[in-house]
């Protein structure tokens, strides 16, 4: 069979035609997802990976809750302008106990995977209460009902840490026993300060 004749086929059989183009782009998607199948870093622990304890969990619950990542990215990628401004570039290993990642695509307000430590838990209060008490120009709008709450209200946390252990996050039993207890007298407020100043601080990155 000639080429000109196969090309024939294919445009006068739609079923052909939608079968050969869901082939051919088959192998764009392919392309991207085999290597990361294959791609260790991105699930395995290594001195970068930073366990959550039941506070930090707790306050991502809330930021996926109030949706921070419609606003907020958490990647500084590894290009000049990023690393001077937020840091260290992010690292796959940084993620592997992210259920799910919070990478976000959408920068509204600042990258947040660096602000670990950046202002002080009081700063954190007033700004998430009201940011235009400390930002004067700021957009990000107030939460002042995470003050209010107390972080149990989030849900099982007990329950939390057991199903992330069967998918291999190494909690302990101590840890599942005394979770309840870490939320105890916690605001929801505290509970994703704590979240906040929990992230991108795994390794001192300070050396470059
Ligand atoms: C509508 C978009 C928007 C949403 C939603 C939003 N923010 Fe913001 N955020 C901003 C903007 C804009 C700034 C920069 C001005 C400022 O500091 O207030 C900012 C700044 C910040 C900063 C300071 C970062 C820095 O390095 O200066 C933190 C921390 C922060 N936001 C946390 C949060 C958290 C936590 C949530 C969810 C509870 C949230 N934001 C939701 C827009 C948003």
């Amino acid at each position: 069979m000639s080429g000109l004749s196969l090309h024939k086929k294919f445009e006068e059989n739609s079923a052909l035609l939608i079968f050969g183009i869901l082939a051919v782009s088959a192998i764009g998607g392919l392309v991207q997802l085999v290597p990361i199948l294959n791609q260790d870093s991105l699930d395995t622990a290594s001195e970068n990976s930073q366990l959550y304890n039941a506070l930090e969990l707790t306050g991502r619950d809330i930021y996926i809750r109030e949706g921070c990542s419609t606003c907020h990215s958490q990647q500084v990628r590894p290009l000049i302008a990023e690393v001077e401004r937020y840091g260290p570039y992010s690292r796959a290993d940084e993620f592997v106990y992210d259920r799910p990642f919070l990478w976000g695509s959408k920068r509204t307000g600042p990258d947040l995977h660096r602000v670990g430590g950046k202002f002080s838990d009081a700063w954190h209060r007033l700004h998430l209460i009201d940011p235009r008490a400390v930002v004067a120009e700021s957009i990000m709008p107030a939460y002042p009902w995470l003050a209010r709450r107390p972080a149990s209200a989030t849900g099982n946390i007990a329950a939390k840490l057991t199903a992330l252990r069967r998918l291999g996050h190494p909690y302990t039993d101590e840890d599942i026993a005394g979770a309840e207890q870490a939320l105890e007298g916690q605001l929801e407020i505290d509970a994703l300060i704590a979240y906040l100043q929990s992230l991108g601080t795994a390794q001192d990155y300070s050396g470059g």
